[in-house]
């Protein structure tokens, strides 16, 4: 069995993590170590699933949510440990760190880059699905929530106890709790309450000595690191304690698409000077794809849609829009009222019946790439024309949403919380290329697309550094290959997530909490370099 010793140069400890043992003996000490470091009453050997176990492939693919990393050459974990309690988990970080392998944590699997499930080094999984439990306290106005739940989940059991409550996380019901939640996390109510970190109060974590902390506990500095900062570099999260926020028992959606032969050039251009400026009970997303043109059949043409949660009802909306965004031509058909937990199923597309479909856990599953830019100033006509252009040119199916910000998201302080997109910013935009070819080709086909598409944006929005969302992972900003460089390539992928004065904090913490970088992943947080401790 080999020992870690515990030098402090990060130079030695990645020689050392870099040294393979046998793999076989790698498996087969990892189980006997956790077999000896658990806890009797909660046995662990019946949690644990090598290749060997037939049953290995359907836990793996269970939270495989982009098929990218689905292939027969996506490099497999040596093995999954389904935790059912912390003491699970406790033992995996004591076995981790004495046999040198690199742990991952899984909760709701979204990562779309797959790091919760994929690395390029020998590697085990810490599956947190069992860890769902949700205790809603209407009286309180609060719940705590475990990190193996799903956003549906915890929208469904706020819904049952109150239709005058609910919690503004994000519109896909089947990401998870843990990467959402400590990557930031934010959803149609953000113009109102701001993101998921700025409505939690409390969390448990597990951190690298094994110690379970609550708030209280852990100090203010890595609370604030594990409510945006990426729970990942600082330990492993268990649960979270959100403040519910207050919500209309009716509240009005609707979808309004117009085409490019309609106005939709100039809706596009009025949108961008106007979404970020109205009521902060009005989220309008601005969503923009190429479709077919429905009068020359064998054309492409530029959809534009408006998809609308408004926190009232639908004569104060109409009334609303009437004078802020006539150009729309807003109809009362158009305008459905319905309860806040039926709009998170409109949302996503779905049917809003029955509730009962937030508590799926088999979302369609497709090919996927996503990456994210900020917009501070708006395009012109002529910037926006191009864009269009170049999506016909390219026959590209990325979609282009625009998320308005505004409203509370510009009076939180940007050092708030390590997620540092608040004032003076129009929008995120996200791109999102689906598809379902399989192979290696047809992957890298559509990767490049977005990216070309990504590049045209270049002059329309923010620059030095070119911002982006943690929680839309992209390993196109930079990974780090946990050498003696960490640090430099952490910081390059780092601001552009957090900002410099964040990321310096966040770098901070975690040379304070885990100097030996054991909780890590291809974009974790890095320590200093040695020599400058
Ligand atoms: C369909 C879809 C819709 C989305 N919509 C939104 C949206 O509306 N708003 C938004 O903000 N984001 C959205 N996202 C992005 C989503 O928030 C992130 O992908 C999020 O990180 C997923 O969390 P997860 O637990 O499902 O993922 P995982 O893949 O399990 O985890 C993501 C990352 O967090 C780490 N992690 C997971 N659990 C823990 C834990 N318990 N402790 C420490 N580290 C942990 C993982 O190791 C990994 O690095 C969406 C993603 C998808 C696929
Ligand atoms: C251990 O790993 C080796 C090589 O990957 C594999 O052949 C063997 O079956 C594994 N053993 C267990 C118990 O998973
Ligand atoms: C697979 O793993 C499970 C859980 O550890 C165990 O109950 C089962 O017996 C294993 N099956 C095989 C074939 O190893
Ligand atoms: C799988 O690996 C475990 C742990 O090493 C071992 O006990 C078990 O016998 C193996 N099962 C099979 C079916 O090979
Ligand atoms: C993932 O890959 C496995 C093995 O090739 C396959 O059986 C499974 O259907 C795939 N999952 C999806 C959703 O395509
Ligand atoms: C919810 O309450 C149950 C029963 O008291 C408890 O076992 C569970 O740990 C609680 N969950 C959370 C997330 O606090
Ligand atoms: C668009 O047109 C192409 C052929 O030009 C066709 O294959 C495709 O199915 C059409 N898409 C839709 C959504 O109608
Ligand atoms: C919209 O405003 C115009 C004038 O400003 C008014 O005539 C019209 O009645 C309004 N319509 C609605 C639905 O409020
Ligand atoms: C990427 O796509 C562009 C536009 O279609 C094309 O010109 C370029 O050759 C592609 N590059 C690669 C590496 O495939």
């Amino acid at each position: 069995m080999m020992k870690i010793p515990l030098f402090s140069s990060s130079l030695i400890i990645f020689l050392v993590l870099a040294i393979s043992i046998s793999p076989s003996h790698e498996n087969q000490s990892f189980l006997q170590c956790l077999e000896t470091n658990s806890n009797p009453s909660y046995p662990i050997s019946s949690l644990v699933f090598s290749p060997n176990n037939s049953s290995f492939p359907s836990i793996l693919q269970a939270y495989i949510r982009n098929l990218r990393f689905n292939e027969s050459t996506t490099r497999k974990p040596l093995f999954i440990l389904t935790a059912q309690h912390e003491s699970h988990i406790q033992a995996s970080i004591i076995c981790a760190k004495s046999l040198g392998v690199q742990m991952k944590i899984r909760s709701g699997g979204h990562d779309y880059e797959g790091l919760s499930y994929v690395s390029n080094v020998p590697f085990f999984v810490v599956d947190m699905f069992n860890l769902r439990s949700i205790n809603v306290s209407i009286e309180d106005e609060s719940a705590w929530v475990e990190v193996g739940a799903t956003l549906g989940e915890v929208y469904y059991r706020i819904a049952e106890k109150s239709n005058v409550h609910g919690f503004p996380a994000g519109v896909c019901p089947t990401v998870g709790v843990g990467g959402h939640f400590s990557g930031a996390g934010y959803g149609n109510m953000m113009r109102k309450y701001g993101l998921t970190v700025d409505n939690i109060d409390d969390a448990k974590l597990i951190d690298v000595n094994g110690r379970i902390l609550d708030r209280k506990s852990m100090g203010e500095d890595l609370f604030w690191a594990i409510t945006g900062g990426g729970g990942v570099s600082y330990g492993v999260v268990l649960s979270y304690k959100i403040k519910l926020v207050r919500v209309p028992p009716k509240v009005t959606v609707f979808r309004v698409l117009r085409f490019y032969d309609q106005n939709a050039l100039d809706l596009a251009y009025l949108w961008q000077r106007r979404a970020n400026k109205w009521d902060n009970d009005l989220f309008m997303r601005m969503i923009i794809d190429v479709v077919n043109s429905t009068t020359h059949t064998s054309e492409k043409t530029i959809r534009v849609s408006f998809f609308t949660l408004f926190l009232g009802d639908s004569d104060k909306l109409l009334s609303l829009l009437n004078q802020s965004f006539p150009e729309l031509g807003l109809e009362r058909k158009d305008c459905i009222e319905m309860s806040w937990i039926e709009s998170v199923l409109y949302y996503t597309n779905s049917p809003i019946t029955p509730i009962d479909a937030l508590l799926s856990r088999s979302p369609p599953l497709s090919y996927l790439k996503r990456k994210s830019d900020y917009l501070q100033k708006p395009m012109s006509k002529e910037g926006l024309e191009f864009i269009f252009k170049k999506m016909i040119e390219l026959q590209t199916p990325t979609i282009l949403t625009f998320n308005p910000y505004g409203g509370r998201m510009s009076e939180i302080s940007p050092l708030a919380k390590p997620f540092p997109h608040r004032h003076g910013n129009i929008a995120k935009i996200q791109y999102a290329t689906n598809w379902n070819e399989k192979g290696v080709e047809a992957s890298n086909h559509y990767l490049n697309l977005t990216r070309v598409l990504y590049n045209y944006m270049t002059p329309f929005v923010s620059k030095s550094p070119r911002l982006a969302f943690l929680n839309y992972r992209d390993i196109d900003l930079g990974i780090t290959h946990n050498g003696k460089l960490s640090y430099f390539e952490g910081k390059v992928y780092g601001i552009k997530y957090f900002k410099k004065e964040n990321f310096n904090r966040l770098v901070k913490i975690k040379t304070k909490v885990d100097p030996q970088n054991f909780f890590r992943n291809e974009q974790s947080i890095p320590v200093y370099p040695s020599w400058r401790n």
